[in-house]
C-alpha cells in the first residue's frame, strides 16, 4: 500500500493544517523537550502547511535513526505489527479525520501516526526503545500473555506515556496528538504512577474511555533500559 499523496482533498489540508498548529501550540509547555526538539528539527518534512510526504520522511530518516513509514489501512494483527518495528518500520495511516471531526476519532489517522509518534522516532534513544521492543515482540509472538503484556507496555509508554522533567510532560503519542487529553492527562484528576515495568505489564487498559491511570518515566534512558533487562529475563525464563 502507498500514500497516494494526489488524492488529498482541500478538506484534507485544511484538516491537516488545523491540528497541527493547534497541537504545535498547545504543546509548548506539555511535551517533553525530545519530542519538541525532534519537531523543529523535522519542520522541513513535517509542518502545518503541507500534508506530510512519507517518501520525504522516510529519505529524512535515513540519515537519522533509519526508521520508515510503512502505510497501513488501519489496525493490523499485532505479530505483523511486532515484525514490522523490528525491522524499524512504523505502521501508519494515510487517511485523515474529517473537519467536523478534529477531537473525536474512533481508529487512529494520520495525524495521530504521524505528528503523535513520527518525531520521537529521530531520538536515538527511544528509537532504540521502539527497535528493542518490536525486536522483542516479535521473538514472542506465539506466547499469548507475553503479547499481551508487550500490549499494555506499549500501550502505557509509546501511547500513552509521561515524563518527569521539571514537572509532568508528554511523550505518548496518544496524549501528544490529542487536544483534550494533552490537557487533561498532566491535571489532576487522573492518576500517575512511576513508571514500574511489573506494574505495567500487569495493568489492563481500556481503548474506549479517556484514560485515568498514567505511568512516569524519569528517562528515556531508563526506560530504554528497562526493555533491555526484561528482554533478558525473558530470554532467561525460556531457557531455564
Ligand atoms: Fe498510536
Amino acid at each position: 500500500m502507498k500514500q497516494q499523496f494526489d488524492k488529498y482533498t482541500e478538506e484534507d489540508s485544511l484538516v491537516w493544517k488545523t491540528l497541527f498548529e493547534r497541537q504545535e501550540k498547545n504543546l509548548q509547555d506539555k511535551a517533553c523537550e525530545e519530542y519538541l526538539d525532534a519537531l523543529e528539527d523535522m519542520k522541513d518534512v513535517l509542518n502545518a502547511n503541507k500534508i506530510p510526504n512519507f517518501s520525504e520522511l522516510n529519505h529524512w530518516f535515513e540519515s537519522k535513526t533509519g526508521w520508515e513509514i510503512y502505510c497501513v489501512p488501519g489496525l493490523i494483527p499485532v505479530d505483523q505489527f511486532f515484525d514490522l518495528l523490528s525491522r524499524k518500520k512504523f505502521c501508519s495511516s494515510t487517511w485523515l479525520r474529517t473537519i467536523d471531526q478534529l477531537d473525536y476519532l474512533e481508529e487512529p489517522d494520520m495525524f495521530h501516526d504521524t505528528f503523535g509518534h513520527i518525531p520521537l522516532l529521530s531520538n536515538p534513544v527511544f528509537s532504540n526503545f521502539a527497535y528493542e521492543f518490536g525486536k522483542l515482540g516479535k521473538s514472542l509472538a506465539n506466547d499469548q500473555n507475553k503479547v499481551l503484556m508487550l500490549q499494555r507496555l506499549y500501550w502505557f509508554t509509546i501511547e500513552f506515556g509521561l515524563i518527569e522533567q521539571n514537572g509532568l510532560k508528554i511523550y505518548g503519542a496518544g496524549i501528544a496528538s490529542s487536544f483534550g487529553e494533552s490537557i487533561s492527562s498532566l491535571a489532576d484528576g487522573s492518576q500517575k504512577h512511576k513508571f514500574e515495568m511489573e506494574e505495567v505489564l500487569n495493568r489492563v487498559f481500556k481503548t474506549d474511555e479517556i484514560q485515568n491511570t498514567y505511568f512516569v518515566i524519569d528517562s528515556f534512558e531508563s526506560l530504554f533500559e528497562s526493555i533491555l533487562v526484561l528482554t533478558q529475563k525473558w530470554s532467561y525464563e525460556l531457557v531455564s
